[in-house]
């Protein structure tokens, strides 16, 4: 009989609230598109009480998917040991998005920003100096977040993980030069092909224009030689002349 109340004790003595609360991926409507190293989020409006963390911090936990046991709440925005510029070889998660509570409001006006886009920060991407930096995301993951309120530096609530998060491997910003060369190289031969094929019927639209009026059947090389030589308004009456 005194397990259930030792439990409880204990409980409370870790103070950390679990929020019933998972971060969603936000829905196409919303612009929650996926790319090669960014994801949207829904804010988590309405998750944290107003009347509870009102002087609370809500920050985002990113993790490697398989190593959300290695996160621990205890882990302070801001330090080294969770910044952005380590993960994901020297630390499992790092937090980012800080924001106060109130900027989370139920829903309220029509038109507001209601996500996150978790990648967005470019330029902070190797600052170590901004270990909160919301960096571009080094993979296609997977990863799982969640959101963590803190009281003056105290972890005092936290949401579920949410389900895994996987990246588009297509758009994944490049890691050797190799799949750089490759990758320009195949839209190059593309590009090349395409501006090829619209130069010849270019070529072909401005003969068959300048042929209109009969004279002209002679082969494409005599066309070409003519256009050479000769002014252009010329052609025709040229080409017939030498037949
Ligand atoms: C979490 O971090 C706190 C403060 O750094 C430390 O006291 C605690 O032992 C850590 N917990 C685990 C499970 O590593
Ligand atoms: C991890 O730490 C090693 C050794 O300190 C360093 O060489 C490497 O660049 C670090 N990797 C990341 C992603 O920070
Ligand atoms: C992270 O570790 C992997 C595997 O050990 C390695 O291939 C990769 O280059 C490392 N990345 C960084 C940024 O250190
Ligand atoms: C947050 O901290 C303040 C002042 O330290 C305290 O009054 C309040 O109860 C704390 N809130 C929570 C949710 O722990």
């Amino acid at each position: 009989t005194m397990l259930p109340l030792l439990l409880l004790l204990l409980a409370a003595a870790h103070g950390l609230e679990r929020i019933d609360y998972m971060p969603t991926l936000a829905g196409p409507d919303l612009g929650g598109r996926l790319t090669g190293s960014t994801f949207v989020l829904e804010q988590p409006r309405c998750a944290f009480d107003a009347d509870i963390y009102s002087e609370a911090e809500i920050w985002l936990v990113v993790s490697t998917a398989e190593a959300t046991d290695l996160f621990n709440d205890s882990a302070q925005p801001g330090s080294q040991e969770w910044a952005f510029q380590r993960f994901p070889n020297n630390t499992s998660a790092y937090l980012t998005l800080g924001t106060a509570q109130y900027h989370y409001p139920c829903p309220g006006d029509p038109g507001e920003i209601t996500v996150l886009r978790v990648g967005s920060e470019t330029a902070c991407a190797n600052d170590v100096a901004r270990p909160t930096c919301n960096g571009p995301l080094p993979g296609p993951g997977p990863y799982r977040v969640k959101f963590l309120a803190l009281n003056n530096s105290t972890p005092v609530a936290d949401t579920y993980w949410s389900d895994p998060i996987t990246l588009n491997k297509a758009q994944q910003p490049p890691r050797s030069s190799g799949m750089v060369d490759g990758r320009h190289s195949g839209g190059m031969i593309v590009i090349t092909t395409l501006l090829s094929i619209l130069l010849a019927v270019l070529l072909a639209a401005l003969l068959a224009t300048l042929c209109s009026s009969d004279p002209c059947n002679g082969s494409f090389s005599q066309h070409t030689a003519s256009i050479q030589r000769y002014n252009t308004h010329h052609v025709c009456e040229q080409t017939a002349a030498q037949l």
